[in-house]
């Protein structure tokens, strides 16, 4: 099939090398020719394991171009998927100027009958919408699809490739099989339905997962009260199949590009019907608060007193695997200490330059690795599960270290491995594992 992907953000860019793996004949087109420009050198504009591999791939087979001329692809392909940004407008909602232009630029460059799929998060109503303005533009007819991505940062390819589902939204049975064509090779679970229904199953999905962290990290903040240890309590949850052992990870919250974004979206989709998505209101509001449990561990070990202290972050990106840090925790987490006056060393993997231009002021050491991070610290407070924090040496931590203060803000370590250390350790909702922290810190020793 010759298919079109207009925007080359994460979802675009993969979704067009994976229907590229697949065979098919795609061109990537982009407003933007500084991401093309990249792209056609062989880089890659966004950090996300395997992928410059599997574009060199495809490339070579001639499979995939990229480009600017968004008509010329157009004219020459049979599908045209849009995935551009949705990105959330100050008071919640999905921005769609940039889907609503790249519709018209579609709809005035097509010759002859094409399906317009939508890929783009988009509040329920939006491709009926679209497929009106595109009508408004041009007579020539089109089907419309929509067809929602839940690939995962980090995991994108895989995600893509092997996904759990695929969802197809249509209004008209011959293109509904085309896309069940398409994408047969993937998965035999492709569930079609109506395209308000794709609209609503990506909202839903996206706002339960977010249910689920929030639910657990509520569920963590209680067993830190009544001493039970939450990676138990989540262990024999999950056992139960109703439930599902997944996004049961209790830590300092969700971040990232989609959920932040897509559950403010669902509580505004929801007010402008008149109801009040109560359950979700909460989800947000626990997310919220459970950034700062990060500070209420500090403030509990040292008294209340933060100026001046020496603190290590080691994690800027909102998860790992990926050096995106939209909607981070660690942003929240970093302009509290600064404000309180504490000094902060910052070490992330590979998004570190990110976080520096997204944070924008002065007041943090950034650091080459982690052990230069922690050098000479009172706390280190761990924001982002990257595997080789997990790995670290604790003793040469504990050596580095001013003070041995560790808040683990991802539960990535365990008890056997505290034993015998001199760590004060806090993490989330595993109360039994907490050392040190019996009284305020002025007793250990300033
Ligand atoms: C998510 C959805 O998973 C994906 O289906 C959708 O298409 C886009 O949004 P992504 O934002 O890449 O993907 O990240 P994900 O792996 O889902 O994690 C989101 C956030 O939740 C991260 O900040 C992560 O640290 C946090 N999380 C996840 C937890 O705190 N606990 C968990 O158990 C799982």
């Amino acid at each position: 099939m010759r298919i079109t992907v207009v925007g080359t953000g994460y979802v675009g860019l993969v979704s067009g090398v994976c229907y590229a793996k697949l065979g098919h004949d795609v061109m990537c087109v982009d407003k933007d020719p500084g991401k093309i420009r990249i792209l056609n050198e062989g880089g890659v504009p966004i950090y996300e394991p395997g992928l410059r591999e599997l574009i060199a791939e495809v490339r070579q087979a001639g499979s995939l171009s990229f480009g600017t001329d968004l008509p010329n692809a157009v004219r020459r392909s049979e599908l045209i998927i849009l995935a551009v940004g949705t990105p959330p407008l100050p008071n919640g909602e999905a921005n769609l100027a940039y889907i609503d232009h790249a519709a018209l630029e579609v709809a005035e460059a097509m010759n002859d009958r094409k399906i317009i799929a939508v890929k783009s998060t988009v509040p329920v109503g939006t491709n009926e919408r679209l497929a009106g303005l595109m009508r408004s533009r041009s007579a020539v007819a089109f089907d419309s699809i929509s067809l929602p991505e839940f690939l995962r940062e980090g995991s994108a390819i895989h995600d893509t490739l092997h996904p759990d589902r695929i969802i197809i939204g249509a209004d008209s049975e011959e293109a509904a099989n085309k896309m069940l064509e398409l994408h047969e090779p993937l998965t035999d679970r492709i569930i079609v339905t109506d395209i308000r229904s794709a609209e609503m199953i990506k909202y839903a999905s996206n706002a339960f997962l977010a249910t689920k962290i929030s639910f657990i990290n509520e569920i963590a903040n209680i067993c830190e009260k009544v001493g039970a240890d939450v990676s138990q309590v989540a262990e024999g949850m999950g056992c139960d199949r109703r439930i599902g052992p997944s996004f049961l990870q209790a830590g300092i919250g969700y971040g990232g590009s989609c959920f932040p974004k897509d559950t403010n979206a669902l509580i505004q989709i929801a007010g402008h019907v008149n109801y009040e998505f109560k359950l979700l209101r909460s989800v947000v509001e626990v997310n919220q608060d459970q950034r700062f449990s990060v500070i209420r561990k500090l403030n509990a070990i040292f008294g209340g007193e933060l100026e001046g202290l020496n603190v290590a972050v080691w994690g800027l990106a909102f998860k790992p695997n990926t050096d995106d840090v939209r909607d981070t925790p660690a942003l929240e987490i970093i302009g509290r200490l600064l404000d309180a006056g504490a000094k902060v060393r910052a070490y992330d993997p590979v998004a570190l330059d990110n976080f520096r231009t997204l944070l924008g002021r002065e007041g943090v050491t950034w650091c080459g690795d982690a052990m230069e991070a922690a050098q000479g610290t009172d706390a280190l407070c761990l924001l982002t599960d990257w595997p080789e924090f997990a790995g670290v040496d604790l003793s040469r931590l504990q050596a580095a270290m001013a003070r041995p203060v560790l808040i683990d803000g991802r539960n990535v370590f365990q008890e056997k491995e505290l034993l015998g250390t001199g760590f004060v350790y806090y993490s989330v909702g595993r109360p039994s594992l907490n050392k040190g922290v019996k009284q305020p810190m002025p007793a250990l020793q300033f």
